[in-house]
């Protein structure tokens, strides 16, 4: 593997989730680069169902900044998060929770439904399959921008909270809230199990 950040090899292993961003505004030449990706994602039955909002107004930060905040405290009280192990991403958590507002811009990837989708999340996740291959783009092409970008979802858990402050109409669904800036640390490699854990062949 080489260490040229356009070779999608390389990309592909050292594109982690970067909670850590400074508050220095992302041109929108780039978030535009980062839809673009997007937008050649494939999506069932080649509906291009998908759409994408970008925040970069104060309010509405502080409004997302609030959902993210009580979904995280939530998340940070269930014992799992006081695991040693987890203490890294805990604390990332943290981090964005405290800095939300300051980040320079979100990205909400969106899909419009022909008729309401149920009301859960995994009847919503079921149906991610046209917009997960999207997000992934994002990262991808932020991580060879030298940007920073995280899937973050804790801020929907209060679905039509988040809908409503996104203006959502009833039959488009958000997917992920993706904050997008400069990272303030280093691009490390991913780290996931070895191949031999998640490999079968021919049957599990
Ligand atoms: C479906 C999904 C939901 C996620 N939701 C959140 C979230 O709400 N907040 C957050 O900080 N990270 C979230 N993440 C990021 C994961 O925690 C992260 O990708 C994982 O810990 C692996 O870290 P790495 O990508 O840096 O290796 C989410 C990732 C996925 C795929």
């Amino acid at each position: 593997m080489t260490s040229d950040s356009t070779d999608l090899s390389y990309v592909i292993h050292h594109t982690r989730a970067m909670r850590r961003l400074k508050p220095d505004p992302v041109p929108n030449t780039l978030l535009m680069e980062l839809i673009d990706a997007a937008n050649q994602g494939p999506t069932g039955s080649n509906k291009q169902n998908a759409s994408w909002i970008i925040i970069r107004d104060e309010e509405k930060k502080i409004e997302l900044a609030e959902l993210n905040r009580v979904a995280v405290n939530r998340y940070i009280d269930n014992p799992e998060s006081s695991a040693p192990e987890r203490a890294g991403i805990v604390n990332a958590v943290k981090w964005q929770r405290d800095h939300f507002q300051e980040i320079p811009a979100i990205l909400i990837p969106c899909l419009t439904f022909d008729s309401t989708p149920a009301d859960t999340w995994s009847a919503g996740a079921g149906s991610g399959g046209s917009i997960w291959p999207a997000v992934q783009n994002v990262l991808l092409t932020a991580r060879s921008l030298g940007l920073g970008a995280a899937i973050t979802t804790l801020g929907l858990s209060d679905r039509p909270a988040a809908k409503q402050v996104l203006g959502l109409p009833e039959l488009v669904e958000p997917f992920a809230i993706i904050p997008v800036g400069y990272p303030t640390g280093n691009f490390g490699p991913v780290s996931r199990q070895p191949l031999e854990n998640v490999v079968h062949y021919d049957r599990w």
